[in-house]
């Protein structure tokens, strides 16, 4: 079982190699111009340019060794192109051939790689906000498609859980709440009202600030009462993190934080300095990441004594590759970052540390609003991610309700569902390294390119199933391609492709696209052929029912990879 282009392209090298011809020209695309062709090979013209042919005497020969060809008709073009066109009946054969494999014909990697992703990276005790949502998106996604093909991939939410923001945190509550040194709960809440007090007073009040500094360098010593302190923050914090995180259908395998490798910082910077990679620049420890400057260098320690955000990262690899299978780190983080990783991934390459890992800086650019400014609420704050979810979560509540398909009881579980889809779907369908609006009512819509317009084509083909159903028509034979048919096979054919290129590009927005590609061809077809009417026979019936289950299959799977369900009615 291959897909049509692989078979297409395979046949072609033949004919290729058959007529002397180099095979590396013999590769097949899908074809610019549908109305034409549904593949194209542009072979013949390098081939006709470098023998001194006419590259239309090149094409013609291919054209007779291809003749006797089952799958496809071939035709030459000028001024030399191949134009292949599928036969109808090895496209209907090739729909139910989809439909059969639950992997819709992609293929697993021949070896796997272990590969861990690292895309959380939200701090303790501050609320999550628009921008976490994409790297946990894009870093779900990621992984569930590595998995898919077979890798080995887990996912680290290296929390931010140590540092500056601790330290004001302990400060504040030593001053204003001191009793909690001894013990009590504390709650998100807490958290969420002390944090913005305590960031403020650490910029406008120098002795708080100080305060600040000196808890940080306490409780990076290990002093009892603050870290006591410091665990029942890290405790509130991850109960809240995980509850945005389930309702986005987010799971790590790794509840890492900064904190984890503090305690081997010394040991590590001071192994480095011994073998030369690190040295003092001016009471500072640093790394140098490029002989020309280019490159600024790496600070581990500053000159106050102080490990920072690079010493963090470069001691987190070096405890990530004590796993011997581990081939490649996928850092899905803010495009602002760059630097960082270059300079982390530079430092421990001259470590040593990385020997054959792969470490990869997965960015991705800002969330905007709709004034194309950086994503933020109406008074000008950041935008809580949980307000955010609130607020996707009314909007399809408002559509479902103006639509009143669905009785009202159903109505908030699939609000949940469908606002998942728009979110996920909104961030997925926008290529990560540019920056999108993320538009809370164009990506609720029920139609155009959003995810409830996918999900509810799944609906709409399930409830079609159903009614036909009723009738006395299940999907059968596929015997006829149908109107609008040749571009929904041709889509379908295209899905391990989709993958492939998502995994290759890290970006999942290649399934995304193709998602929605599928979509429409699905609903082109649906409203071209008719099922349900008199006149329409049983056959034809059972043809037509069979390939919008096959489109509505692999609809569902491309959705799943892309951690979106689909409800059973909307
Ligand atoms: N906590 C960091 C921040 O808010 C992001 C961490 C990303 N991951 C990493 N390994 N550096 O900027």
């Amino acid at each position: 079982m291959t897909t049509l282009i692989d078979q297409i392209n395979a046949a072609c090298a033949d004919a290729f190699a058959a007529c002397g011809f180099d095979t590396k020209f013999a590769a097949v695309r899908e074809s610019d111009r549908p109305d034409m062709a549904d593949f194209q090979c542009n072979g013949a013209l390098p081939i006709g340019k470098m023998q001194k042919q006419n590259p239309m005497d090149v094409a013609d020969k291919i054209v007779a060794a291809m003749a006797d060809n089952p799958i496809v008709t071939v035709e030459a073009a000028r001024p030399g192109f191949l134009n292949f066109r599928v036969r109808d009946s090895a496209l209907a054969h090739h729909i139910a051939t989809i439909a059969a494999d639950p992997r819709s014909l992609a293929v697993t990697a021949a070896t796997a790689s272990k590969i861990l992703v690292d895309y959380g990276g939200p701090n303790v005790a501050k609320d999550m906000h628009v921008g976490h949502l994409r790297a946990a998106i894009i870093g779900q996604a990621l992984k569930d498609i590595l998995r898919f093909a077979g890798h080995d991939a887990d996912g680290d939410v290296h929390l931010g859980d140590w540092g500056l923001q601790m330290g004001q945190l302990i400060a504040f509550i030593e001053a204003e709440h001191p009793h909690l040194l001894d013990g009590g709960e504390i709650t998100m809440e807490d958290l969420q009202a002390w944090y913005p007090q305590a960031s403020g007073l650490s910029k406008t009040d120098d002795a708080f600030r100080e305060k600040a500094r000196a808890a940080t360098m306490a409780l990076q010593a290990g002093q009892a009462d603050y870290f006591a302190l410091w665990e029942r923050m890290r405790a509130a914090s991850v109960a809240s993190l995980k509850r945005d995180y389930d309702w986005l259908g987010v799971q790590f395998e790794y509840w890492y934080g900064e904190s984890r490798y503090q305690s081997a910082l010394d040991t590590m910077v001071a192994d480095l300095q011994s073998t030369g990679v690190a040295e003092l620049d001016d009471g500072a420890m640093i790394i140098r990441t490029s002989d020309d400057g280019k490159l600024p260098p790496l600070i581990l320690r500053n000159s106050n004594g102080a490990y920072g955000y690079g010493a963090t990262d470069v001691a987190t690899i070096q405890d990530r590759i004590q796993d011997p299978a581990l081939q490649t780190i996928l850092y899905v983080v803010d495009a602002r970052q760059s630097t960082h990783f270059k300079q982390v991934f530079k430092s421990c390459e001259r470590a040593g540390y990385l020997g054959t890992v792969s470490a990869e800086h997965i960015a991705f650019g800002t969330v905007n609003g709709t004034d194309g400014k950086p994503f933020k609420t109406r008074e000008g704050g950041t935008m809580r991610l949980t307000d955010l979810i609130a607020m996707m979560v009314d909007a399809v509540r408002a559509r479902l309700d103006d639509a009143g398909s669905i009785p009202e009881t159903d109505r908030a579980a699939v609000a949940q569902t469908v606002a998942q889809a728009a979110i996920k779907f909104g961030e997925l369908s926008h290529d990560r390294e540019k920056n999108y609006v993320f538009d809370i009512d164009q990506f609720a819509q029920f139609e155009g390119k959003t995810g409830p317009y996918l999900q509810y084509t799944c609906v709409r083909i399930q409830t079609l199933l159903d009614a036909a159903a009723q009738d006395g028509k299940t999907p059968g034979t596929i015997t006829s391609v149908g109107d609008g048919g040749r571009a929904l096979a041709l889509a379908l054919d295209a899905f391990p492709a989709a993958i492939d290129k998502s995994i290759k590009a890290r970006k999942p927005s290649h399934l995304a696209n193709h998602a929605y590609r599928i979509a429409e061809a699905a609903n082109g077809f649906y409203q071209k052929n008719r099922v349900l009417s008199a006149g329409v026979s049983a056959e034809d019936a059972a043809s037509h029912l069979a390939t919008l289950a096959a489109a509505q299959r692999q609809l569902t799977l491309a959705l799943d990879l892309m951690g979106i369900s689909v409800p059973t009615k909307m």
